[in-house]
Parts: structure tokens; C-alpha cells; sequence
């Protein structure tokens, strides 16, 4: 049996809906049961569990041969996974795919690649078998702009740097081949978009396809903390986020992969057509 976790959220969700139409069961480990079931997804099984809860993760893990680990986007996401992982051993899973990120690893300058380096050192140093996809930006991390698009400027402190930013439909089909076929054993997958894009080519493909002018302006890591604390964002996460776009400004997340067309068997999605399939969002 396979257990997705974070199935509700942007790549865990895609994942789920692609094993669903592709006829694979699967059992998703969700914090609301009856919010989930309303997806209507063929072949899901729907079990609460909640990775503050440890007696929960026991049933979700019970009978569970291989794995998708996604942790959430909160802080010290390392301790999250080990504590699932400790008990996943216990339970008898053979194979964990999981989620880490761009430029992971134990000494980089950015939080969030320290955590998911912490997990990615735990699994070399495990029993199990595992693949570890690294992807690159989310595209779909421009819904979270969608006021800043609206008014119709990008305030981003990331400069002129560029980045192969990723549709999570992508992601879902890498973590899917390496769910239900062998060979991906020990591997790390930089899972990327077809081509490096920088803010500035974002605001023009926004500017093309919704017909109306976006800018982009880069604006000093100072300011946008500043702006990012007055929206209420907690201290840690915008500091963890200027973090990224400073690596992202220095061109330190560039290279582009073939991984989703040699493991996803799919042509990578690009930026136009990821705003034409969210022009709605955008309006
Ligand atoms: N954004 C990027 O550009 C980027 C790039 C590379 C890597 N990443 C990594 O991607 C991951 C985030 O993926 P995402 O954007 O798909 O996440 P997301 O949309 O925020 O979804 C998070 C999922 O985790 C679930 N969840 C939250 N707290 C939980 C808990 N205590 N117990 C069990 N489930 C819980 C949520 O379920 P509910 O419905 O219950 O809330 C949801 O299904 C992070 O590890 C991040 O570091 C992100």
C-alpha cells in the first residue's frame, strides 16, 4: 500500500488526483477526514493523521509498504519527517519519496534547504530505500502574489536573478513514476521547469497573456520583511523566505534538469501556459 501525506495541499494534491485517474489505490493521510472524502478521488483510502500526533501517524503507516513524505511548510520541518520516519521503520516501509527542495543541503544559507538536508542525511543513513526529488520554485507560488498582480506590480527582492521554477503538476508526475515503478532507488531528482526565468520575465509573460501591464521591481530584502511583518507573516518564515530569494538573486537555483520528461514522461509545463491555466486567479 502506498501513503501520500500532505495530500490536500498544492503537490500532494496533484499527486493524488494522478494516481486516481492513472487507477492506483492509495491511502492518504489527512488532518480532516471528512473535508478530504468531499474530493471524491477514486481509489483513495482516507486516514486521519496528523504529524503532531504520533499514535495517529502508527494507524496511518499500519500495513504501508512505500511512502510520499511532504511536510508542510513550517519550521524545523526535519524534526517533523524524523519523528514520521522513526515510526514509518517501525512499521515495516521499504521506500520513502520524499519532498525536499532546491539547493538542500547541511551547510546553505538558507533555512529551509538546512531542514530538508537534515532529512534527505537521515534517509542516506537509514535502511530505507528512497528517492529524493528536489524541486526547483513553485509556479504555483505566484498564487500567493495574486494582489500584488492584480495592482499590477511584483515587489520582489530578488534582482535579476533566474530559476527554473516548476509547475507542481510536474512534481506530481516525477513522485508518481517513482511511486509505482522500480529503478529510483537511491536517486536525488532536481525536479525543474523547462527554462531559467527571473521576476522580470515573469512580469512580462503576466503582462502577454492577461493583456494588461505588470511590472516587476526589485526592492531591498528590508523592505520586503517590513512589508511581509505588517501582513502578519510569523518572523521566522519571512526571514526564510528573503533567504530564498537572496539564493535566487545570486543565481544559486539555476540549473535546469530533464527530470520531468525522462522520469515524469511528460513535456515540463512552462510559465505561459501555467498563467493561461490560472488566468481566473489573476483577474
Ligand atoms: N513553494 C516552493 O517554491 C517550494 C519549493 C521547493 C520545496 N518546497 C517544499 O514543499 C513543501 C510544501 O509543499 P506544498 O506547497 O504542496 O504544501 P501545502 O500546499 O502548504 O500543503 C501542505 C499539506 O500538509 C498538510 N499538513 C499541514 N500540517 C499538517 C500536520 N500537522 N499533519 C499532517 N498534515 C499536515 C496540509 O493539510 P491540511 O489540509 O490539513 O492543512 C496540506 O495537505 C515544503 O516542504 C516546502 O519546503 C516548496
Amino acid at each position: 500500500m502506498i501513503l501520500l501525506t500532505g495530500s490536500t495541499g498544492s503537490v500532494g494534491l496533484s499527486l493524488a488526483k494522478l494516481l486516481s485517474q492513472r487507477g492506483i489505490e492509495y491511502r492518504a493521510m489527512v488532518r480532516d477526514v471528512a473535508k478530504a472524502s468531499a474530493l471524491d478521488l477514486a481509489g483513495a483510502e482516507w486516514v486521519q493523521g496528523d504529524f503532531q500526533d504520533t499514535e495517529s501517524l502508527r494507524q496511518s503507516l499500519d500495513g504501508v509498504d512505500r511512502v510520499f513524505l511532504l511536510a508542510p511548510p513550517v519550521e524545523n520541518i526535519d524534526r517533523i519527517e524524523a519523528t514520521f520516519l522513526d515510526i514509518a521503520a517501525a512499521c515495516g516501509v521499504r521506500y520513502v519519496v520524499n519532498l525536499s527542495a532546491v539547493g538542500a543541503g547541511l551547510g546553505v544559507p538558507h533555512r529551509f534547504g538546512q531542514w530538508h538536508g537534515q532529512t534527505e542525511k537521515y534517509l542516506r543513513e537509514s535502511e530505507f530505500d528512497f528517492t529524493i526529488l528536489r524541486p526547483n520554485f513553485f509556479m504555483q507560488n505566484l498564487l500567493t502574489m495574486t494582489s500584488m498582480i492584480q495592482q499590477g506590480t511584483l515587489y520582489v527582492p530578488a534582482g535579476e536573478g533566474k530559476a527554473p521554477f516548476v509547475d507542481v503538476r510536474d512534481i506530481a508526475a516525477v513522485a508518481a513514476t517513482c511511486l509505482t515503478e522500480t529503478g529510483h532507488e537511491g536517486k536525488i531528482y532536481d525536479v525543474t521547469g523547462p527554462v531559467s526565468i527571473g521576476y522580470s520575465d515573469i512580469a512580462a509573460t503576466l503582462t502577454h497573456v492577461l493583456g494588461r501591464t505588470i511590472n516587476y521591481v526589485d526592492i531591498p530584502a528590508e523592505a520586503a520583511k517590513a512589508s511581509m511583518l505588517e501582513m502578519g507573516m510569523p518572523a521566522w518564515l519571512v526571514d526564510a523566505l528573503n533567504e530564498l530569494n537572496a539564493g535566487l538573486k545570486e543565481n544559486r537555483f539555476g540549473l535546469v534538469t530533464n527530470v520531468v520528461s525522462e522520469v515524469g514522461h511528460k513535456i515540463p509545463i512552462d510559465l505561459d501556459s501555467f498563467v493561461r491555466d490560472h488566468v481566473a486567479s489573476f483577474a
